[in-house]
């Protein structure tokens, strides 16, 4: 009895040629009143003795039409995604959507351009972090808490000890420190903050490049070289720079660099556009390096000034406007 409703279920399973079809074939012998639960109840006209091996038998009849159910069901939903698919076309007529595609901003243009010149002049890359104690930004880069130098930079103090830092040389001090004692390259790009009213020349927040060099024969030379390599890479080959001397208290002697321009009449002007110098004695000691030994360089450029010279931008607040009028004149240009 029980063999004829196995080949009768598997046999209605197989011949199933539709979902449809193929559930009425389960609410027919598996559902509360079906063929098996019918089956089932004839449990108790059978002698006490035979019950547990006619139960096991029903039970592994059930299981058999369930596993045929299930691997029938998954055919038919095969077959039906294949009829589906063959019978959709794709109308290629259709226009596309229109993707809008944004651009790099080109001060992270001019970042990426340097940091690939340098990278291929054997710098590494450094960063360090906005939010910086006074330790770094200013006592390590040789400002004492009452150095009258710190009057240059005005800042966004958080508490007493730490603030937004106004330059990217305290990842010169970070940096000093990590490399413990062993000679550098890097350079630093980043964000800077100094409290200022902004104006088309000043923001309050901007960026800066900072470039340090530590080994144990680095001259002047070697910093007005790569300086005037910047220079023509950034501006163009026929640009020359002009070095005047300047102060800044992690640098001994300090320099502020000109870059040459060709004025309206043909004569020679020059622009401002970085600070750097030879680095101090005090700043190598307090990074783990004998002053006797190796002597570095460093800079700080201001990404915006460069950019807004590179580009002729008269404002920096376009910048930081997100005014795509502005931003989409540099889309493509970056490399
Ligand atoms: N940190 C200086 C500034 O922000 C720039 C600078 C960096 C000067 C490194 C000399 C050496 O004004």
């Amino acid at each position: 009895m029980i063999d004829t409703l196995k080949k009768q279920a598997l046999e209605a399973i197989l011949n199933a040629e539709s979902l449809e079809q193929l559930d009425e074939v389960r609410v027919r012998y598996l559902s509360k009143k079906g063929e098996v639960s019918l089956l089932m109840g004839k449990l108790r006209d059978i002698p006490q003795e035979e019950r547990p091996q006619f139960g096991a038998l029903v039970n592994s009849l059930k299981e058999t039409i369930e596993l045929a159910l299930y691997q029938k069901k998954q055919g038919l939903e095969d077959q039906a995604l294949w009829v589906a698919l063959s019978k959709e076309k794709i109308d290629v007529t259709l226009p596309g959507y229109q993707l809008y595609q944004g651009g790099v901003h080109p001060l992270n243009q001019v970042i990426e351009d340097m940091e690939d010149l340098f990278v291929g002049l054997g710098f590494e890359v450094a960063t360090g972090p906005e939010l910086e104690n006074d330790h770094y930004n200013f006592e390590m880069m040789n400002l004492d808490k009452d150095h009258p130098a710190r009057a240059m930079q005005d800042s966004f103090y958080v508490d007493e000890n730490l603030l937004l830092r106004t330059h990217t040389s305290p990842v010169q001090a970070r940096t000093m420190l990590e490399k413990q004692g062993k000679p550098l390259r890097i350079i630093c790009p980043g964000k800077v903050y100094r409290r200022d009213d902004d104006d088309p020349t000043h923001s309050h927040q901007f960026m800066q490049i900072e470039g340090l060099v530590i080994d144990e024969s680095i001259t002047f030379a070697n910093l007005k070289d790569s300086l005037l390599t910047m220079v023509k890479h950034l501006f163009g080959p026929e640009r020359i720079i002009r070095l005047r001397p300047s102060y800044f208290p992690f640098t001994e002697p300090s320099v502020e660099v000109d870059v040459s321009y060709q004025k309206k009449d043909g004569t020679l002007g020059w622009i401002e556009i970085l600070g750097a110098g030879q680095v101090h004695p005090n700043v190598l000691k307090m990074g783990g390096y004998d002053p006797k030994k190796f002597r570095g360089f460093a800079f700080g450029v201001g990404v915006e000034r460069i950019t807004m010279l590179k580009y002729k931008i008269d404002d920096i607040r376009h910048f930081y406007t997100n005014d795509l009028r502005f931003l989409n004149q540099f889309k493509g240009a970056s490399k």
